[in-house]
């Protein structure tokens, strides 16, 4: 199933759903892979026109595959490489409206125009990014940036880490 914007009033309320929707589904107790697995689904279903949605944990100093939607991606990303590793190193937020004119970008799935990367930061410290890809060129705009923001500080108080 993927919820389109008409089943919204606005993004705004669209993110709060998906924010109660990813609170009704994970479970504090449950392990931090199988409460990531279903956030990706959930980001999945809710975001129209995205090809991949998923995360990339931190350890040992370099971004690992996590659980995700989507094509087959890259397994290990050093910190300052490809945007995901750039927001992780900057604890930053990163929107590419268009990743061909991104010199440090990690080409995984073709059909990816766009993407934004969020990071996730648990009491100030690093524990993985969350990833979104999408078809269309500038896809992600600054109201979805702060949706996607609160959306990664909930998942961050509701996983066991
Ligand atoms: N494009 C990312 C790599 C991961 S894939 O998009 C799934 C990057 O530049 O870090």
């Amino acid at each position: 199933m993927i919820l389109t914007m008409e089943n919204f009033m606005d993004k705004n309320e669209m993110y709060a759903h998906l924010d109660s929707a990813c609170a009704a589904v994970i479970d504090r107790r449950d392990d931090v892979i199988s409460s990531l697995a279903n956030a990706s689904a959930l980001i999945k279903m809710y975001l129209a026109d995205t090809n991949w949605v998923g995360f990339y944990l931190y350890k040992e100093e370099k971004l690992m595959l996590g659980p995700f939607q989507g094509a087959p991606a890259v397994t290990n990303i050093k910190m300052g490489k490809g945007v995901c590793g750039s927001a992780a190193e900057n604890l930053k937020t990163m929107r590419i409206g268009d990743v061909k004119t991104c010199d440090n970008y990690i080409a995984c799935d073709d059909s990816s125009a766009s993407e934004i990367v969020i990071p996730l930061v648990k009491k100030g410290r690093l524990i993985g990014v969350l990833d979104i890809d999408s078809p269309v060129p500038e896809r992600f705009d600054a109201e979805d940036e702060k949706g996607l923001e609160k959306i990664a500080a909930s998942l961050v108080r509701l996983i066991y880490m």
